[in-house]
Parts: structure tokens; sequence; C-alpha cells
């Protein structure tokens, strides 16, 4: 058995209790620890509570003008580390109005008229995610605009394209680096929507049913930057929708984080050589002095795991709750928390290593030119100079890898006597287009890779960044 608390009943709601919580009661109920997190935008929802209370003539302008300067006295012990948190006041909230009786005294008693926590926990969150997505809508084109700088450093680069990372065929640098920018782009939008659709205001809604006091929701709710009040209060003390989608937008984006990251992985190794990483985002080995280390692109590879389990741990805890507010939704925070913080933190540590890595423009061709990436080429060419059909084109084109194959040649390596031993009509003209050059300018179909398009479409982001 556990040992009482010391606490008192609580201040706050414990006019019925005879003593105060069990102290593991009081440790699992807590939700300081985090939810301090929320102190910013819980006094500024106060303080907009405050001054509506005010303009509506439920409380005098002159307890208004009290609270809203406590609690600002109060902000400025939190920002400064002043302020001593307490686990028997559970929560931001109480923390706060505690405090803030210790500074004004009565006056703060009359802050929670026509307000509830259910409501004052909803708006809290609410504006933090808000936050967030627009800490992301902010880094993102950040990370657009340093793909896009790779992209045009080096348009034209051959490197090979891959399928199921077997060698396709070849591809430019550009073409490359802009289809991350068309990835980060489509996450920019799902945040800017996810904001739009989140930007109702709950306060007011107090504890599930509205109030009986003549309150102005709209007032509230443009003073805090809403467009407009959510219009039904048991909906607005429980939806978290907000957050969910945050984090589904978030999961996305760092599945793009991720793959890329895998990339820069794979492309720095030894065995590809593609990009140099700079020294700022690689660290060495205590044993083998010859390495650099892609530990920023590895520890994003893996950071994203958490942002995919907030998600699925968000939709646990708020699947089957009856409606309206519930206690199971304060384990609603934390893990966000912790997924908007690695998200940011992937945003620009992807940034710094998308602008600093250096591509290896002889590795790139090299690679580019092995492995029969022009196959497609040479079976496209029996088509449109011999008339042949598709399919017989690739069968001759088959047998033709086969031949540079069995002689450990590739394609261009083969003499034409050897082409037309399979088949006769084959010219000479045939090896202009096994060169990985002429493949990629000749891919001029629209979101093709010829250094053409790769061109426009560095003038088109360019357009869309400024
Ligand atoms: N700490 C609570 C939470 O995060 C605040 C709301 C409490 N509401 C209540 N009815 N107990 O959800």
């Amino acid at each position: 058995m556990s040992k009482p608390s010391d606490a008192q009943s609580n201040k706050m709601w414990g006019g019925r209790f005879a003593e105060g919580p069990d102290a593991i009661m009081e440790a699992i109920n807590a939700s300081i620890d985090f939810d301090r997190r929320l102190a910013k935008q819980d006094i500024e929802g106060s303080r907009a509570h405050a001054a509506m209370l005010a303009a509506t003539g439920i409380v005098t302008d002159s307890d208004a003008q009290a609270i809203r300067e406590g609690l600002l006295t109060v902000l400025s012990e939190i920002e400064s580390g002043r302020f001593a948190f307490s686990t028997a006041l559970e929560d931001i909230h109480m923390n706060v109005e505690a405090r803030l009786t210790d500074l004004i005294g009565t006056p703060a008693g009359r802050l929670h008229t026509a307000r509830s926590r259910n409501d004052q926990i909803a708006l809290d969150f609410r504006m933090w995610v808000r936050d967030q997505t627009d800490a992301a809508i902010d880094a993102l084109p950040r990370l657009i605009a340093a793909l896009v700088a790779q992209a045009e450093a080096a348009p034209d680069w051959v490197m090979p394209g891959f399928t199921h990372l077997q060698t396709a065929q070849p591809v430019t640098w550009g073409h490359h680096m802009l289809a991350y920018a068309e990835m980060f782009h489509r996450d920019l939008g799902r945040f800017a929507d996810a904001r739009r659709r989140m930007n109702e205001s709950p306060l007011g809604a107090a504890a599930l049913a509205g109030t009986s006091f003549p309150i102005d929701r709209q007032m509230t709710a443009e003073a805090l930057g809403f467009d407009r009040p959510a219009a039904n209060s048991l909906d607005a003390v429980s939806d978290r929708d907000f957050a969910l989608e945050f984090l589904a937008a978030a999961s996305i984006c760092a599945m793009h984080l991720s793959r890329l990251a895998e990339e820069l992985v794979i492309w720095s190794s030894a065995q590809f050589r593609f990009v140099a990483l700079s020294d700022r985002w690689t660290t060495g080995s205590s044993i083998m002095p010859q390495k650099k280390n892609p530990d920023a692109a590895e520890l994003l590879r893996a950071k994203i795991g958490r942002i995919f389990g907030a998600q699925t741990a968000l939709l646990m805890v708020m699947k089957g709750l009856p409606l309206t507010y519930s206690k199971d939704m304060q384990e609603d925070k934390e893990q966000v928390f912790d997924a908007a913080d690695n998200l940011l933190l992937a945003l620009a540590a992807m940034t710094g290593m998308v602008s600093d890595m250096a591509p290896q423009r002889a590795a790139l061709e090299a690679a580019a030119s092995s492995g029969f990436s022009t196959a497609t080429d040479l079976a496209d060419w029996l088509v449109r100079e011999l008339d042949l059909p598709f399919r017989e084109a690739h069968h001759i084109t088959g047998a033709l890898v086969k031949m540079a194959e069995d002689a450990g040649c590739d394609l261009p390596d083969l003499t034409l006597a050897q082409m037309q031993s399979v088949h006769g009509d084959i010219t000479q003209a045939v090896f202009d287009v096994l060169g990985v050059h002429n493949s990629v300018a000749s891919r001029t179909s629209y979101g093709g890779t010829a250094p053409a398009n790769v061109r426009d479409q560095i003038a088109r982001w360019k357009d869309r960044l400024s």
C-alpha cells in the first residue's frame, strides 16, 4: 500500500473530498511533467477568455485587468525557469491558476467562469499543434529549395535510375533531386490542408454542453487566430483529429525523409560513392580510421519510427472512446510532442545534409554506363528504325545483353558484326543510342528525365518557391 499524498484535498476541485489522493493516484493522474509545454498556449487562451468575460460583462473590467496582467507575470516566471511546478496541482491549467491566485487573490477565482479544463486543454493542445504545423510549413520550403539547388548545380549529370535497386535506365541527377521536391511539396500541401481544418476554436464549449453565461465565442476565436468557433460543443471537447491529421501528414513526410536518408546511406558508401557527405553531417570510427559514417542519415532513418508510432498510439487512445472527454485523452500529448520534435529535427538535418552533399560526377556516370542501362534504348531503336514489334525487339535486345554478359563487356562494346549475328538489319547508327548522354537526352516526354525537361522544372520550382 502506498501512502496518501501529503497534499490536502485538491483546492481546485476538492470541495467534496475529505482526503488527498493516494500517492500513486497522484503519480498516474498528474500530467504537469509534460503538459507544462503548453504553458504559453494556456496563458494566451486564458488571457483571451478573461478579455471576453469583461467585454460581455460577466466579470468586471478591473478583475479582468488584474487576471490578464497576473497571467503575464506567471508566463514570465515560467519562461525564465523561476516557476515551481507542483504535481499535486496535476496539470498546467491548475498550476497556472494557483499561481495566479497567489499573485492577485480573489479575482483569479473568476477566470474559470464559463470554462472547463475540457475546452481549455482542447484549446491549448490545438494551438500547440497549430504552431508545430506552422513550423513544418516553414521548414519544408527550405528543404525543397536545397533539393532544387542540388538539381540546378548538376541538372544533366547522368546516374543510374533504379528499379528493384537494379540498374534500370540512365537518369539525370537533377531529375532525381526534383523527384524529392515533388514529395516534400505534397507534404507541404498536407500540412497546409490540415491547418485549415484544425483552425476552429473549442474555447467556450465549456465542460461539454456549452454554458448559460452570455459568452462571445467569436471574440475569443478571433483573438486566438482561429477562423471560427467550433460549431458543436460535444465535438469541440472530444475532437483530437487536429493532432491525428498533423501526425498523418508528419508520418508521410517522415516516410519521404527516410527514403532519402536511405539513399544517402547507400550513395555515400564505398561501393557506390555517388555522393560525398560533408564532415558536418558524418562521424568517424574510433577504431577504423578510414570511416566516415553517415550517422545523421541513419538516425533520421530510424527516428521516423517514433512518428509512425505516435500516430498509432493516438489512434489507439481515441478509438472506442464514448463522447465526450475521457481522461484517456490526457495520453494524447506526449507522443505528439515527441513526434513534432523529431520531425522538425529531421527536416532541419535533412536540409543541412542535402545542402552540403557533393555529387560525384565520374562515379555517377560510370555507374550509369554499366549494367546494360541502355538496353531499353536499343530495343526502342529496333522498333523505330527496323519497324519491329516491341516484343520482338525486347527479345533481340535480351539476346544481345546475354552476348555482352558472356563476353564480359557492356552493350556499346559489342561489334557491329556481333550485333548483326543476332539481327542482320542492325546498322552502325545503333551505337548512337547506346551512350548514356544520348539516352537521357532522348527522354523528353513530359515528366521525363531529359536535361531540357529538368531545366524547365527547375525554373518552375524557383517560381513556386519565390
Ligand atoms: N490534464 C487534462 C488533460 O490533459 C486536462 C483536462 C482535464 N479534464 C478533466 N475533466 N479532468 O486531458
